[in-house]
């Protein structure tokens, strides 16, 4: 498999990423929600870098697609939610891809009464977006590949990778 990213540049970037938002939070407690399953790794090596308080979530957001990169109906479940009333979230997802699952998740986690949603995303993909979407923290943006690894799936495989890697023929 080609590596796109590295063990060690995911490693620095997240780093990097973990400074940024300990900065713009200044000391503020942040509810940091993950979307399952794409967000696991990421968001385990940020949040130990993160010096801030913190509180931890997890939602799923599936969408049902007749091929990987094709999104359908999503379905989100965030019965696992802890209170988000008046809380900032900072929401984790693996990557940006059309900006659809992100755009109804933000709309979710305002609709349970947080006061503020950031996101941030370890990945973007050029030229996919077909919901105009802006993330607060981007890690690398990237062409248009489909992507396995640290997170990312095809199938659900993949996922424990510890490099991000250009699936031969997918996507
Ligand atoms: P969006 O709603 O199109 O932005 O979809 C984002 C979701 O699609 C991500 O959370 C991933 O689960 C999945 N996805 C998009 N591109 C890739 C890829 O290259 N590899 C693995 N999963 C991807
Ligand atoms: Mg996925």
């Amino acid at each position: 498999m080609e590596i796109l990213l590295s063990a060690d540049q995911i490693r620095h970037r997240v780093d990097q990423l973990a400074v940024d938002i300990a900065r713009t939070y200044d000391g503020r407690q942040v509810t940091v929600i993950g979307i399952l399953t794409g967000c696991v790794v990421f968001m385990a090596d940020l949040i130990r870098q993160i010096d801030l308080p913190l509180r931890v979530g997890f939602l799923t957001a599936s969408s049902y697609r007749g091929e990987a990169t094709m999104p359908g109906n999503l379905v989100i479940r965030d019965d696992l939610l802890p209170d988000l009333a008046g809380r900032d979230v900072l929401l984790i997802d693996d990557i940006l891809d059309t900006g659809k699952t992100l755009t109804r998740v933000v709309a979710r986690l305002i609709d349970r009464g947080a006061q503020s949603v950031k996101v941030a995303v370890l990945l973007r993909k050029v030229g996919r977006q077909e919901v105009p979407f802006e993330p607060d923290f981007v890690g690398f943006t990237i062409p248009d590949q489909f992507v396995v690894g640290y997170g990312l799936d095809f199938n659900d495989e993949y996922r424990h990778l510890p490099f991000i890697g250009v699936l031969p023929g997918g996507g």
